[in-house]
């Protein structure tokens, strides 16, 4: 293993590695991923065995602290968790500033970023372990109120309470799409679904929104501005944004007529550069694992829901013909995570631009994890180099002159 703090102050030749595709950033011992076999490890635990025997407060706490908690640890962690669900009444005075207009993304964030004034304490860099773990409780406990409030202002109705007797996605659901007027019963089926979705999303290694809680964080900035940062990177198109492309791409070929067929000639077309969205990875050249676990909770959620959406009707039928079509499985493009993450969200009734605040919620805890090990680790701040390609020194020219 490499010994960050003996390379500190070191310096030599200049690497220039756009997109840092080849660039190690840390050591870190968090996520094991292995693109070509389709590995992926949370602190040496498959991703299959998680989503199928764990929960998502429990790999949260895993990811954080390194070990599967004992049952103590377990209770402690999630009724610290269950007991800090409410946010400070002012919370609503700032929500409520948003015009309906504003993207659930940008207010998450701000709304993140915004407890650093109701917890001034978070902004002191050496705060004691037990004041960080304040945080992180705040933070995982306090994130699904945030993200439901931000739905709420969005379609213009008075917000729900958390409800504590509901477990973690169910509280969600139910702040969601709870009508006060109504009686609302949250279906375990789509809870243990969504819960399943955190579990798949909670950590992938460097990722951009990750690498941006640490280089954040690396300047001693607060845990929640650190993660405030990390959602707005979360938030673009090229990150976040997929499974809301995925969705978009299964709308436009519905309203050409629903031929997939013939959308499937496009994405082969190499003079068009559409592509089927939801197809491929950068990283998984084989399969995504966990495309392969949420298939299976995509296709329990639509039986149990007895959906009929012609969008997923097309969607279905894109992931038969792509799966036996020889363009596909010579370039080994399978469904990844976001096909099916999308097409689970939109049975859920949830909007497609709230599709990456769901993406936020599952990452929280791998971007906290991220965040401790960086702090712990004493790692430097995060400063890269350039090579200089602008002018050479020039004289100033008056503006008269010029
Ligand atoms: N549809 C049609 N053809 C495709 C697709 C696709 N979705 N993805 C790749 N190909 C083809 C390429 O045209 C190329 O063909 P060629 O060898 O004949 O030139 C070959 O497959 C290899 O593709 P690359 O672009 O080299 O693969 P790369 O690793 O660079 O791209 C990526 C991976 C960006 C994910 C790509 O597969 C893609 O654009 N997919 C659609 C967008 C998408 O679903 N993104 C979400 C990814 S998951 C996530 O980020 C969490």
């Amino acid at each position: 293993a490499i010994d960050i703090s003996k390379l500190r102050g070191q310096s030599g030749v200049i690497t220039i590695d756009p997109g840092f595709k080849n660039t190690g950033s840390t050591t870190s011992a968090i996520t094991f991923l292995d693109g070509e076999k389709g590995i992926l490890r949370y602190r040496g635990y498959s991703i299959e065995d998680l989503a199928e025997k764990s929960n998502f407060l429990e790999v949260s706490f895993l990811l954080i602290y390194g070990h599967l908690p004992s049952k103590e640890e377990y209770t402690r962690f999630v009724e610290s968790i269950t007991k800090h669900t409410l946010v400070h009444e002012d919370v609503k005075k700032i929500l409520e500033g948003f015009p309906s207009t504003a993207h659930p993304m940008g207010v998450l964030s701000s709304l993140v970023c915004a407890q650093t004034a109701f917890y001034p304490e978070s902004l002191d860099p050496n705060r004691s372990s037990d004041e960080v773990d304040m945080s992180i409780i705040r933070l995982i406990a306090k994130m699904p109120t945030f993200a439901a409030w931000s739905y709420k202002n969005q379609i213009g109705q008075p917000v729900n309470y958390p409800d504590n007797k509901q477990n973690y996605a169910s509280n969600f659901l139910k702040m969601m799409f709870a009508n006060p007027a109504e009686q609302y019963e949250v279906d375990p089926v789509v809870a243990n679904a969504l819960d399943k979705l955190l579990i798949l999303h909670a950590d992938h290694e460097q990722n951009c929104s990750t690498a941006t809680v640490r280089v954040v964080g690396s300047s001693h900035a607060s845990m929640y501005a650190s993660i405030s940062a990390g959602i707005n990177a979360l938030w673009g198109p090229l990150h976040g944004g997929a499974n809301q492309a995925v969705i978009e791409m299964l709308e436009n070929i519905k309203q050409d007529g629903g031929d997939t067929k013939k959308w499937m000639a496009k994405a082969k077309d190499k003079n068009d550069p559409f592509r089927l969205m939801g197809f491929g990875h950068r990283v998984y050249k084989n399969f995504d694992p966990r495309a392969k676990i949420i298939k299976k909770a995509a296709d329990d959620v639509l039986e149990k829901l007895g959906v009929k959406d012609p969008v997923l009707d097309i969607a279905k039928g894109l992931e038969e013909e792509a799966l036996r079509d020889p363009y596909f499985v010579e370039r080994k493009l399978y469904p990844n995570v976001d096909f099916y993450s999308g097409i689970i969200y939109r049975a859920l009734g949830i909007p497609t631009d709230m599709f990456t605040v769901m993406f936020a919620m599952g990452r929280l805890p791998g971007w906290i994890a991220q965040w401790k090990e960086m702090r712990e680790n004493k790692e430097p701040i995060g400063r890269p180099r350039q090579v200089y390609t602008g002018a050479n020194e020039r004289p100033y020219v008056g503006m008269s002159d010029r």
